[in-house]
């Protein structure tokens, strides 16, 4: 029996907490995988920034990417390392690039997702280039934004196609302020979407291949209060949904590791609203309790994708999902009938015996390591990076109470924290 290493390479930026967590309890899991007649042990290495050749062999099985949808060189290297070597990337680097927010919902109404009902305006404001005069001149209609406005209803939202972090989003409630807020949006293209209001419940869902975590959110509070720490607000059956739909989202434009916000309207319908967030954030200052259940999702995706040494599809394939789609069933038997797709892409009963077999003690040990010196530097450290001196003392110790919370509450042998946990929708298979 050789001993055989599997490379995972961390593709940094800013982060600080979760990789010296995911690196510190890799090192305690002291893993040697039988597998094929070899012993697999893994490697864990932060990616250097460096002139490459285009040539030269990628030295990683998996690589966990942060820095992809903004640092160009590291995005090229990615794309070489999945085309010429074939390594596994959190996240599929194409999609990334491509699906900002308007493909996402385009792609999910087509799936029949109850996506808000949802414009796209021209932008008010334009980059001077020399066709452009001749183009608007023959091709841009006039268009009347009140009329836009009656047709979609208030309360609205305006917020950029492709936008992230909050920018340019504005809650509109009427038609002067929808004339004002888009007068203001510049060389943005901006997406008109009717409000889901009222609604009783907002979710922000967080996919780490098919292990799903679903967080009551609370989009007003403070950055660190955002993700609540309640737990039990809503039923099985809401839940069985919501898991489908990332489950459907993630594995259609081949997402790892991504974040879903759903809105429960009126009727009780989910509308999704945000859920083009490939490689959402991870940071124990805004994750706090959940933060040992994301670094611990992210160590079995990991390890199970670098141990198998697990190909992606070379291309996306939504034909099986538009097949679906366009079949009378209902609006819950597809998404189910979708998911189902999603676990056989993500090979999720392979995993879940992977996990069974090699990774039966990483709760255990990650317990463990949340209770260490080590973890709460780690803490402190990320707040020293983002808080004042004088508040950092004060937001440490919040933040390392809400870790020995969720030690409390989700002990390794609790039900769903020693198994992987990945409900399958009760309602429907294919
Ligand atoms: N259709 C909607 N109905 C109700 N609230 C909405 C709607 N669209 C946006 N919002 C509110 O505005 C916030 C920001 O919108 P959205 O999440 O789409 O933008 P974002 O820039 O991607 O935000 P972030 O990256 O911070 O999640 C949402 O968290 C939600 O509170
Ligand atoms: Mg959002």
């Amino acid at each position: 029996m050789s001993i055989v290493t599997r490379k995972i390479g961390l593709s940094l930026g800013a982060d600080i907490c979760w990789p010296i967590a995911y690196e510190e309890i890799l090192k305690l899991l002291d893993l040697s995988i039988p597998m094929d007649g070899d012993s697999v042990t893994f490697e864990v290495e932060r990616v250097t920034i460096e002139p490459f050749d285009l040539r030269q062999a990628n030295p990683y099985d998996v690589v966990i990417d942060r820095l992809t949808h903004w640092y160009t060189s590291r995005r090229e290297w990615i794309k070489k390392a999945v085309l010429m070597d074939g390594v596994y990337v959190f996240n599929n680097p194409w999609s990334i690039q491509s699906m900002e927010k308007q493909t996402s919902y385009c792609a999910m109404m087509r799936l029949g997702l109850p996506i808000p009902e949802t414009w796209l305006v021209p932008p008010k404001e334009y980059e001077q280039t020399p066709d452009l005069k001749p183009t608007l001149e023959r091709y841009a209609r006039m268009f009347n934004l009140d009329e836009i406005g009656d047709r979609l209803g208030y309360p609205m939202y305006m917020k950029p196609y492709d936008g992230g972090g909050w920018v340019g989003v504005s809650r509109i409630d009427d038609a002067a302020a929808l004339k004002a807020a888009y007068e203001q949006s510049g060389r943005h293209v901006m997406h008109l979407q009717r409000a889901v209001d009222p609604h009783d419940l907002f979710v922000r869902s967080v996919g780490l291949g098919p292990q799903v975590r679903t967080v009551l959110y609370d989009p007003g509070a403070p950055l660190h209060d955002r993700y609540t720490m309640e737990t039990d607000f809503m039923d099985a059956d809401d839940r069985a949904l919501l898991l489908d739909m990332v489950l459907t989202i993630n594995s259609f434009f081949g997402w790892d590791f991504n974040s879903c916000e759903a809105l429960r309207g009126e009727a009780g319908v989910w509308y999704p609203i945000d859920f083009a967030n490939p490689c959402p954030d991870s940071q124990v200052t805004s994750l706090h309790y959940h933060f040992p259940w994301l670094i611990k999702a992210s160590l079995r995706w990991s390890l199970f994708n670098a141990a198998v040494r697990r190909q992606r599809a070379l291309n996306l394939n939504w034909a099986p999902y538009y097949k679906i789609a366009d079949t009378d069933r209902s609006y819950r038997e597809k998404l189910a009938a979708y998911a189902a797709i999603a676990h056989d892409v993500m090979e999720t009963d392979r995993f879940e015996e992977f996990c069974q077999t090699h990774l039966s003690h990483l709760d255990e040990v990650a317990d463990q390591w949340f209770a260490t010196d080590t973890a709460k530097e780690a803490v402190r450290k990320k707040v020293t990076a983002l808080y004042p001196e004088d508040e950092i003392e004060e937001f440490t110790e919040l933040f390392w109470e809400r870790i020995q919370q969720y030690r409390k509450d989700e002990p390794p042998g609790a039900p769903g924290t020693t198994r992987v946990a990945v409900p399958r929708s009760s309602t429907v298979t294919t």
